[in-house]
Protein backbone atom coordinates (compact mmCIF):
# COMPACT_ATOMS: atom_id res chain seq x y z
CA UNK A 1 0.00 0.00 0.00
CA UNK A 2 1.59 3.33 -1.17
CA UNK A 3 -0.37 5.61 1.51
CA UNK A 4 -2.28 8.05 0.57
CA UNK A 5 -2.60 11.42 1.92
CA UNK A 6 -5.38 14.41 2.46
CA UNK A 7 -2.32 16.47 1.00
CA UNK A 8 -5.02 19.60 0.35
CA UNK A 9 -6.66 19.00 3.72
CA UNK A 10 -5.64 21.71 6.11
CA UNK A 11 -3.31 23.82 3.42
CA UNK A 12 -4.01 27.31 3.56
CA UNK A 13 -3.93 27.33 0.03
CA UNK A 14 -6.73 28.41 -2.13
CA UNK A 15 -8.93 25.76 -3.86
CA UNK A 16 -7.77 23.45 -1.81
CA UNK A 17 -10.58 20.42 -1.69
CA UNK A 18 -11.09 18.23 1.86
CA UNK A 19 -11.25 14.83 0.74
CA UNK A 20 -12.64 13.51 3.97
CA UNK A 21 -15.48 14.95 6.04
CA UNK A 22 -14.22 14.55 10.11
CA UNK A 23 -10.35 14.29 10.20
CA UNK A 24 -9.44 13.42 13.39
CA UNK A 25 -5.77 15.15 14.28
CA UNK A 26 -3.82 12.62 16.06
CA UNK A 27 0.01 13.71 15.64
CA UNK A 28 1.39 11.94 18.17
CA UNK A 29 0.19 8.50 19.11
CA UNK A 30 1.56 6.76 22.43
CA UNK A 31 0.39 3.42 22.07
CA UNK A 32 -1.57 1.63 19.90
CA UNK A 33 -5.21 1.71 20.72
CA UNK A 34 -6.34 -2.09 20.30
CA UNK A 35 -3.21 -3.89 21.65
CA UNK A 36 -1.35 -1.31 23.88
CA UNK A 37 2.42 -1.30 21.52
CA UNK A 38 4.49 1.98 22.44
CA UNK A 39 4.19 3.69 19.37
CA UNK A 40 6.73 6.39 20.34
CA UNK A 41 8.51 8.23 18.23
CA UNK A 42 9.35 11.56 16.40
CA UNK A 43 11.25 13.29 13.93
CA UNK A 44 15.27 13.22 13.24
CA UNK A 45 14.93 10.95 16.49
CA UNK A 46 19.15 9.97 17.36
CA UNK A 47 19.75 11.94 14.56
CA UNK A 48 23.81 11.10 15.19
CA UNK A 49 22.93 7.60 14.25
CA UNK A 50 20.57 8.26 11.17
CA UNK A 51 23.62 10.36 10.06
CA UNK A 52 26.25 8.31 10.43
CA UNK A 53 24.01 5.29 8.83
CA UNK A 54 23.47 7.33 5.84
CA UNK A 55 27.16 8.09 5.22
CA UNK A 56 27.76 4.26 4.87
CA UNK A 57 24.87 3.80 2.76
CA UNK A 58 26.17 6.31 0.28
CA UNK A 59 29.49 5.28 0.69
CA UNK A 60 28.39 1.34 -0.03
CA UNK A 61 26.04 1.87 -2.74
CA UNK A 62 26.41 5.17 -4.43
CA UNK A 63 24.54 3.81 -7.20
CA UNK A 64 21.13 3.56 -5.30
CA UNK A 65 19.90 1.22 -2.84
CA UNK A 66 16.75 0.16 -1.21
CA UNK A 67 16.52 1.21 2.78
CA UNK A 68 13.74 -0.92 4.75
CA UNK A 69 12.65 0.99 7.87
CA UNK A 70 10.74 -1.65 9.73
CA UNK A 71 9.32 -0.19 13.23
CA UNK A 72 8.66 2.85 11.00
CA UNK A 73 5.59 3.82 13.57
CA UNK A 74 3.69 6.68 12.28
CA UNK A 75 6.17 7.49 9.56
CA UNK A 76 7.99 10.21 11.27
CA UNK A 77 11.34 8.24 10.86
CA UNK A 78 10.56 7.09 7.43
CA UNK A 79 10.22 11.02 6.19
CA UNK A 80 13.29 11.37 8.22
CA UNK A 81 15.37 8.99 6.69
CA UNK A 82 14.16 10.14 3.07
CA UNK A 83 15.08 13.23 3.76
CA UNK A 84 18.58 12.38 4.40
CA UNK A 85 18.32 9.85 1.24
CA UNK A 86 16.72 12.77 -1.03
CA UNK A 87 18.40 11.01 -4.03
CA UNK A 88 15.40 8.84 -6.53
CA UNK A 89 17.81 6.25 -6.25
CA UNK A 90 17.34 5.31 -2.76
CA UNK A 91 14.04 3.97 -2.59
CA UNK A 92 12.90 4.26 1.15
CA UNK A 93 9.85 1.98 2.76
CA UNK A 94 8.45 2.10 6.37
CA UNK A 95 6.91 -1.15 7.60
CA UNK A 96 5.03 -1.51 10.60
CA UNK A 97 2.87 -4.16 12.45
CA UNK A 98 0.54 -1.31 14.18
CA UNK A 99 -2.64 -0.50 12.58
CA UNK A 100 -2.95 2.78 14.50
CA UNK A 101 0.05 3.76 13.64
CA UNK A 102 -0.59 3.24 9.97
CA UNK A 103 -3.61 5.10 10.21
CA UNK A 104 -2.16 8.09 11.40
CA UNK A 105 0.91 7.45 8.55
CA UNK A 106 -2.08 7.40 6.38
CA UNK A 107 -3.69 10.75 7.14
CA UNK A 108 0.08 12.31 6.69
CA UNK A 109 -0.58 14.71 9.38
CA UNK A 110 2.08 15.50 12.07
CA UNK A 111 2.88 17.56 14.52
CA UNK A 112 5.97 18.86 16.10
CA UNK A 113 5.77 21.37 19.64
CA UNK A 114 8.16 23.09 22.24
CA UNK A 115 10.16 21.41 24.43
CA UNK A 116 10.12 17.64 23.18
CA UNK A 117 13.17 15.95 20.74
CA UNK A 118 12.14 17.43 17.83
CA UNK A 119 11.09 20.88 18.29
CA UNK A 120 14.19 22.35 17.03
CA UNK A 121 12.47 22.04 14.08
CA UNK A 122 10.26 25.43 14.93
CA UNK A 123 12.78 27.34 15.44
CA UNK A 124 14.01 28.17 12.35
CA UNK A 125 15.54 31.79 12.52
CA UNK A 126 18.14 31.40 15.66
CA UNK A 127 19.40 27.54 14.20
CA UNK A 128 22.43 26.61 13.49
CA UNK A 129 24.97 23.70 12.52
CA UNK A 130 23.37 20.65 12.64
CA UNK A 131 19.84 21.41 13.84
CA UNK A 132 19.65 24.06 10.59
CA UNK A 133 21.04 21.36 8.51
CA UNK A 134 18.21 19.34 9.55
CA UNK A 135 15.45 21.74 9.36
CA UNK A 136 16.65 22.25 5.79
CA UNK A 137 15.50 18.45 5.22
CA UNK A 138 12.71 18.87 7.15
CA UNK A 139 11.50 21.44 4.77
CA UNK A 140 12.54 20.63 1.80
CA UNK A 141 10.05 17.62 2.71
CA UNK A 142 7.12 18.68 4.57
CA UNK A 143 4.95 21.84 4.69
CA UNK A 144 3.22 23.93 7.73
CA UNK A 145 -0.71 23.00 7.45
CA UNK A 146 -3.38 24.76 9.64
CA UNK A 147 -5.59 22.21 10.93
CA UNK A 148 -8.59 23.75 12.96
CA UNK A 149 -8.79 23.35 16.97
CA UNK A 150 -11.56 20.79 16.64
CA UNK A 151 -9.19 18.46 14.98
CA UNK A 152 -6.02 18.65 17.00
CA UNK A 153 -6.76 15.53 18.68
CA UNK A 154 -3.42 14.69 20.42
CA UNK A 155 -3.17 10.96 21.82
CA UNK A 156 -0.04 11.58 23.58
CA UNK A 157 -1.93 14.39 25.92
CA UNK A 158 0.30 13.59 29.03
CA UNK A 159 3.32 14.94 27.41
CA UNK A 160 1.94 17.31 25.41
CA UNK A 161 -0.48 18.74 27.92
CA UNK A 162 2.59 18.74 30.57
CA UNK A 163 4.61 20.71 28.39
CA UNK A 164 2.13 23.26 27.18
CA UNK A 165 0.95 24.11 30.92
CA UNK A 166 4.93 24.56 32.23
CA UNK A 167 6.02 26.55 29.43
CA UNK A 168 4.80 29.62 28.82
CA UNK A 169 5.93 30.31 24.91
CA UNK A 170 4.76 26.95 23.91
CA UNK A 171 4.55 26.48 20.16
CA UNK A 172 3.12 23.38 18.03
CA UNK A 173 3.06 23.27 14.20
CA UNK A 174 1.31 20.91 11.96
CA UNK A 175 2.68 19.47 9.17
CA UNK A 176 2.24 17.20 6.12
CA UNK A 177 4.40 15.50 3.44
CA UNK A 178 4.56 18.40 0.54
CA UNK A 179 2.48 17.17 -3.13
CA UNK A 180 5.62 17.12 -4.66
CA UNK A 181 7.50 14.52 -2.46
CA UNK A 182 4.26 12.12 -1.09
CA UNK A 183 5.28 9.77 -3.76
CA UNK A 184 8.71 8.94 -2.13
CA UNK A 185 6.80 8.62 0.92
CA UNK A 186 6.11 4.57 1.09
CA UNK A 187 4.28 2.71 4.10
CA UNK A 188 3.01 -0.48 4.38
CA UNK A 189 1.99 -2.74 6.93
CA UNK A 190 4.97 -5.51 7.47
CA UNK A 191 6.45 -7.55 10.59
CA UNK A 192 9.73 -7.73 10.51
CA UNK A 193 9.76 -11.37 11.41
CA UNK A 194 8.52 -11.93 7.49
CA UNK A 195 11.05 -10.02 6.24
CA UNK A 196 12.48 -12.79 3.53
CA UNK A 197 8.81 -12.88 1.70
CA UNK A 198 8.85 -9.32 1.29
CA UNK A 199 10.22 -8.48 -2.63
CA UNK A 200 12.11 -11.77 -1.92
CA UNK A 201 14.49 -11.71 -5.00
CA UNK A 202 15.93 -8.55 -3.48
CA UNK A 203 19.03 -7.61 -0.97
CA UNK A 204 18.49 -4.38 0.87
CA UNK A 205 20.97 -1.76 1.77
CA UNK A 206 19.86 -1.10 5.23
CA UNK A 207 17.75 -2.35 7.47
CA UNK A 208 16.08 -0.18 10.47
CA UNK A 209 14.31 -1.91 13.47
CA UNK A 210 15.14 1.15 16.35
CA UNK A 211 13.66 1.05 19.69
CA UNK A 212 11.04 -1.97 18.48
CA UNK A 213 13.31 -5.27 19.44
CA UNK A 214 12.62 -4.35 23.14
CA UNK A 215 8.62 -5.42 21.98
CA UNK A 216 9.82 -8.06 20.31
CA UNK A 217 11.59 -9.59 22.98
CA UNK A 218 9.72 -8.97 26.18
CA UNK A 219 12.27 -6.82 27.54
CA UNK A 220 10.40 -4.96 29.68
CA UNK A 221 12.84 -3.12 31.85
CA UNK A 222 11.73 0.51 32.61
CA UNK A 223 8.55 0.14 31.32
CA UNK A 224 6.03 2.70 32.06
CA UNK A 225 2.42 1.76 33.61
CA UNK A 226 0.77 2.12 30.49
CA UNK A 227 2.89 0.33 28.39
CA UNK A 228 3.98 -2.69 31.18
CA UNK A 229 0.13 -3.16 29.98
CA UNK A 230 0.90 -4.54 26.91
CA UNK A 231 4.23 -6.37 28.41
CA UNK A 232 2.58 -8.13 31.08
CA UNK A 233 0.53 -10.16 28.33
CA UNK A 234 3.47 -11.41 26.66
CA UNK A 235 6.18 -12.41 29.05
CA UNK A 236 9.06 -13.87 27.11
CA UNK A 237 11.98 -15.91 28.04
CA UNK A 238 13.64 -17.03 24.72
CA UNK A 239 14.93 -13.56 23.93
CA UNK A 240 18.27 -15.54 22.73
CA UNK A 241 16.46 -17.44 20.37
CA UNK A 242 14.43 -14.45 19.15
CA UNK A 243 17.70 -12.70 18.68
CA UNK A 244 19.31 -15.06 17.09
CA UNK A 245 16.39 -16.11 14.52
CA UNK A 246 15.91 -12.26 13.70
CA UNK A 247 19.55 -10.99 13.48
CA UNK A 248 20.28 -14.60 10.75
CA UNK A 249 16.71 -12.87 8.92
CA UNK A 250 18.33 -9.77 8.74
CA UNK A 251 21.69 -10.94 7.32
CA UNK A 252 19.99 -13.29 4.91
CA UNK A 253 18.09 -9.87 3.66
CA UNK A 254 21.15 -7.39 3.24
CA UNK A 255 23.65 -6.58 0.95
CA UNK A 256 27.18 -6.83 2.19
CA UNK A 257 28.62 -3.42 2.91
CA UNK A 258 24.58 -2.96 4.50
CA UNK A 259 23.65 -1.79 7.63
CA UNK A 260 21.50 -2.51 10.29
CA UNK A 261 20.29 0.04 12.72
CA UNK A 262 19.03 -0.54 16.04
CA UNK A 263 17.91 2.10 18.62
CA UNK A 264 19.54 4.45 20.66
CA UNK A 265 16.72 3.26 23.82
CA UNK A 266 18.75 1.33 26.98
CA UNK A 267 15.94 -1.51 26.14
CA UNK A 268 17.69 -2.26 23.12
CA UNK A 269 21.10 -3.05 24.54
CA UNK A 270 20.69 -4.13 27.98
CA UNK A 271 18.60 -7.17 28.46
CA UNK A 272 17.13 -9.05 31.53
CA UNK A 273 18.20 -12.45 31.63
CA UNK A 274 16.31 -15.34 30.38
CA UNK A 275 15.42 -17.53 33.08
CA UNK A 276 17.19 -20.48 32.21
CA UNK A 277 20.56 -18.37 31.58
CA UNK A 278 23.49 -20.01 32.94
CA UNK A 279 24.94 -18.31 35.82
CA UNK A 280 27.81 -17.26 34.13
CA UNK A 281 25.96 -15.16 31.54
CA UNK A 282 24.20 -13.55 33.92
CA UNK A 283 25.00 -10.64 35.78
CA UNK A 284 23.86 -8.61 38.61
CA UNK A 285 23.30 -5.24 37.74
CA UNK A 286 23.83 -2.17 40.09
CA UNK A 287 21.12 0.53 40.20
CA UNK A 288 19.29 -0.63 36.71
CA UNK A 289 16.04 1.30 36.30
CA UNK A 290 13.33 -1.27 36.76
CA UNK A 291 9.45 -1.19 37.47
CA UNK A 292 8.22 -2.76 40.07
CA UNK A 293 5.09 -4.24 39.31
CA UNK A 294 4.05 -4.60 43.45
CA UNK A 295 4.76 -0.86 44.17
CA UNK A 296 3.75 0.35 40.45
CA UNK A 297 6.16 2.65 40.20
CA UNK A 298 10.31 2.72 38.92
CA UNK A 299 13.11 1.97 41.11
CA UNK A 300 16.63 1.11 40.89
CA UNK A 301 16.91 -2.23 42.24
CA UNK A 302 21.00 -4.13 42.54
CA UNK A 303 19.39 -7.37 42.45
CA UNK A 304 17.86 -6.95 38.80
CA UNK A 305 19.53 -10.18 36.83
CA UNK A 306 20.54 -8.82 33.36
CA UNK A 307 22.74 -10.78 30.35
CA UNK A 308 26.50 -10.20 30.93
CA UNK A 309 26.66 -9.49 27.11
CA UNK A 310 23.98 -8.13 25.35
CA UNK A 311 22.46 -10.88 23.26
CA UNK A 312 21.99 -8.86 20.19
CA UNK A 313 25.66 -8.24 20.41
CA UNK A 314 26.35 -11.98 20.33
CA UNK A 315 24.08 -12.73 17.87
CA UNK A 316 25.58 -9.97 15.41
CA UNK A 317 29.51 -10.49 15.84
CA UNK A 318 28.95 -14.17 15.44
CA UNK A 319 30.66 -15.21 12.45
CA UNK A 320 32.54 -12.13 12.15
CA UNK A 321 29.34 -11.44 10.04
CA UNK A 322 28.47 -7.93 11.32
CA UNK A 323 30.85 -4.84 12.81
CA UNK A 324 29.56 -1.99 14.75
CA UNK A 325 29.98 1.39 12.43
CA UNK A 326 27.56 3.95 14.19
CA UNK A 327 27.19 4.89 18.43
CA UNK A 328 25.05 6.87 20.10
CA UNK A 329 24.55 7.67 24.02
CA UNK A 330 21.89 6.20 26.34
CA UNK A 331 20.60 6.92 29.29
CA UNK A 332 20.15 3.94 31.95
CA UNK A 333 17.72 6.00 33.58
CA UNK A 334 15.62 9.23 34.01
CA UNK A 335 18.63 11.62 34.19
CA UNK A 336 20.79 9.07 34.89
CA UNK A 337 24.28 8.82 33.53
CA UNK A 338 24.96 7.46 30.05
CA UNK A 339 26.27 4.86 28.40
CA UNK A 340 27.85 4.33 24.72
CA UNK A 341 25.87 2.24 22.54
CA UNK A 342 26.46 0.79 18.95
CA UNK A 343 23.09 1.56 17.03
CA UNK A 344 24.79 0.90 13.15
CA UNK A 345 26.15 -2.25 12.16
CA UNK A 346 27.53 -3.39 9.02
CA UNK A 347 27.16 -6.12 7.33
CA UNK A 348 30.72 -7.59 6.37
CA UNK A 349 30.26 -11.11 4.87
C1 LIG B 1 8.59 2.62 20.13
S1 LIG B 1 8.12 2.56 18.43
C2 LIG B 1 9.63 3.07 17.68
C3 LIG B 1 9.39 3.81 16.38
C4 LIG B 1 10.63 4.26 15.63
N1 LIG B 1 11.39 3.14 15.13
C5 LIG B 1 11.49 5.12 16.49
O1 LIG B 1 12.54 4.67 16.97
O2 LIG B 1 11.13 6.28 16.72
C6 LIG B 1 8.13 0.81 18.14
C7 LIG B 1 7.39 0.40 16.87
O3 LIG B 1 7.75 -0.92 16.52
C8 LIG B 1 6.65 -1.53 15.90
N2 LIG B 1 6.89 -2.97 15.87
C9 LIG B 1 7.00 -3.82 16.94
N3 LIG B 1 7.27 -5.06 16.53
C10 LIG B 1 7.36 -5.02 15.17
C11 LIG B 1 7.63 -6.00 14.17
N4 LIG B 1 7.83 -7.27 14.49
N5 LIG B 1 7.69 -5.61 12.87
C12 LIG B 1 7.45 -4.31 12.53
N6 LIG B 1 7.17 -3.34 13.44
C13 LIG B 1 7.13 -3.70 14.74
C14 LIG B 1 5.49 -1.06 16.76
O4 LIG B 1 4.24 -1.21 16.13
C15 LIG B 1 5.88 0.40 16.99
O5 LIG B 1 5.33 1.23 16.00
Amino acid sequence: MQISHQINLYTNKQNSTPRVKQPAFQGLLYVDSQTGVPLDSWFYRDAGTLKSAVAEIKKEFPAGAEIWDFACSNGEETISVKSLLESPKYKVIGYDTSTSALRLAKKGIYTVFSNWYDSFLLQKEKSSGDEKFLQEKFYGMMEEIFPPAIDRHINNKTDYFNIKKFYRNFQEKYFCISPQKIKEIDIRKGDINGIKYYRSQDKVGAIFFRNALYQMTGNDLNETIEQRKYFASRPMDNKKEIIEALVNKIHAKLETGGVFLIGDHIKDHLFLADKNLPENEVILFKNTPFFDIGNRKHICSAGVKLFKESPLKTALEKFGRFIPVGFSKTGLGYGGIKVKVPTVWKKVR
